[in-house]
């Protein structure tokens, strides 16, 4: 990883970045760079770059057109991070002629900073293909910026700490390790962990985590988080997330191609873990809680078979149909004992709940379910200004009777094969009490991308955090 830093003066050396805006006059370019540009017909378009060589320096003209929104300007930071990452190691200076706003410089470093980072801990002999530098953003007021990018960093290391536990291997992350990063991770930062191991989850009668967890040598657990540094009269967010580490369906056990992917089924604990991380470490003025599922879904001689009836630890019994239908098994328990243990104002849960989203919307939207009118146009509001996307999707009681069992309360699946995002929004529905604001974020084609985005290079996208952390400021922060 490299290192970044606001001067006011630019650092000795021969690598340089300009940005060129292009509405701008550019007045404080150098007649040198200036005759560059009308030499060369640069337009200061977005994505427009002009590399000036000669033995002593090299200077990269990057267009960066009219930016205006945060994520504007952290699109420029991670494509001054594309343009630079195989340069030289050492010492890179930016100059932004005309933006001088200490929130806009620190979110063109929050770019720089997110675009910088990849799963490479595991690559001990294998070549780097990306330096580290130090860049050096070049501003008339370091110490504004600097402030300013505090806040950005707190969400830049709750992103990448999602993205770290979503990448790596499930022999390397299984409920238990998980468990204990958690604990380890939070616990210094102000965050009460409290485990509920596999003996206290069969006391309560948590038995649908534990039906589960029953295919797997690897005992399950129950996370539960508390972050108290609001005002005590100010009833907690609440914040479930789904934390399958590995998915393998089960006895109902999915195809072999591609079933690798299913390393990456605890995103939605682990958009919850830096979420948590976040606010812990920009030391937000708010109450939030969490409770994250973590299991894995094995086959094996001890596994739950479909047929099977649960009670769960709501006493609403689950007839299973689909072993791969685990999600919403492990989420039910995990949302009744958020409602029975504390009193939340609201309750957001993530999970990569079913492959059903992907088909309906692709990696360009999560989908959100939620009956709440507010609530759901806040968070798209959020939504909308990280550019962490979300699509309203439909509950209707259609979707609920869907559900109905012919032997328990509910079976895990739908009858039919269509609309199974919804179904499984209405299972969990039935486990969030009728006065409870709640929504529903299936991120299932969200949390992992195969091509690269703005801000992330492929792989686990941390998708969540910097969307609730804005939701967090909006609905608690103003
Ligand atoms: N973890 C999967 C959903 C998933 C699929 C997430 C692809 C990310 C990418 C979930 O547990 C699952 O297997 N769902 C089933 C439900 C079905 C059996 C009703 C599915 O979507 O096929
Ligand atoms: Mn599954
Ligand atoms: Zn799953």
């Amino acid at each position: 990883m490299s290192s970044y830093v606001f001067e006011k003066i630019a650092p000795q050396t021969d690598m340089h970045v300009i940005c060129v805006h292009a509405e701008e006059k550019n007045s404080t370019l150098s007649d040198m760079l200036r005759g560059l540009i009308k030499r060369h017909e640069f337009k200061a378009e977005e994505d427009t770059i002009l590399m000036h060589q000669t033995p002593d320096e090299t200077i990269l003209l990057m267009g960066v057109g009219t930016p205006k929104t945060v994520y504007d300007f952290e699109k420029i930071g991670a494509s001054i991070f594309k343009n630079t990452q195989k340069w030289k190691e050492g010492k890179i200076s930016i100059t932004v002629p005309e933006v001088n706003h200490p929130d806009q410089l620190a979110a063109i470093m929050s770019g720089l900073a997110l675009r910088d980072w990849r799963f490479d801990q595991l690559k001990i002999k294998t070549k780097k293909t990306v330096n580290n530098h130090n860049y050096t953003i070049v501003t008339e007021d370091p110490t504004a910026a600097t402030k300013a990018y505090a806040i950005f960093d707190a969400m830049v290391q709750g992103n990448q700490a999602t993205r770290e536990v979503v990448s790596l291997p499930p022999n390397m992350i299984y409920p238990e390790s998980y468990a204990y990063r958690i604990r380890d991770e939070l616990t210094p930062l102000g965050v009460k962990v409290t485990l509920v191991d596999q003996e206290k989850l069969k006391e309560l009668g948590c038995n649908g985590i534990l039906a589960v967890g029953e295919g797997s040598v690897k005992d399950s657990y129950l996370v539960i988080l508390e972050y108290n540094n609001g005002q005590a009269s100010q009833a907690p967010l609440a914040f479930v997330g789904k934390g399958v580490t590995f998915d393998t369906g089960g006895i109902s056990i999915k195809p072999s191609a591609k079933m690798d992917d299913m390393k990456y089924d605890m995103a939605g604990s682990g958009a919850v873990y830096g979420l948590f991380k976040t606010l812990a470490l920009r030391k937000a003025k708010v109450n939030v809680i969490g409770a994250l599922a973590l299991v894995e879904n094995m086959p094996s001689g001890s596994a739950y078979r479909p047929a099977d009836v649960i009670t769960s630890y709501s006493g609403q019994t689950i007839e299973v149909l689909n072993t791969d239908a685990e999600g919403r098994v492990v989420l039910a328990d995990a949302l009744w004992y958020i409602q029975k243990h504390f009193k939340p104002q609201l309750i957001v849960d993530l999970a990569t709940l079913t492959g059903a989203m992907t088909v309906a919307l692709g990696s360009e939207f999560a989908g959100l379910f939620s009956d709440d009118e507010k609530l759901a146009s806040q968070l798209i509001e959020a939504s909308n200004f990280v550019e962490e996307k979300l699509w309203r999707m439909p509950l209707h009681k259609a979707f609920d009777k869907d559900i109905d069992s012919t032997v328990a309360d509910m079976q895990n699946t739908g009858t039919g094969r269509g609309a199974g995002s919804s179904t499984a929004a209405h299972f969990l529905k039935r486990f969030v009490k009728d006065d409870m604001k709640w929504a529903h974020l299936d991120i299932a084609g969200v949390a992992w991308d195969t091509k690269g985005r703005d801000l992330f290079e492929k792989g686990a996208t941390g998708f969540g955090v910097r969307l609730l952390n804005r939701f967090v400021e909006q609905t608690l922060e103003r």
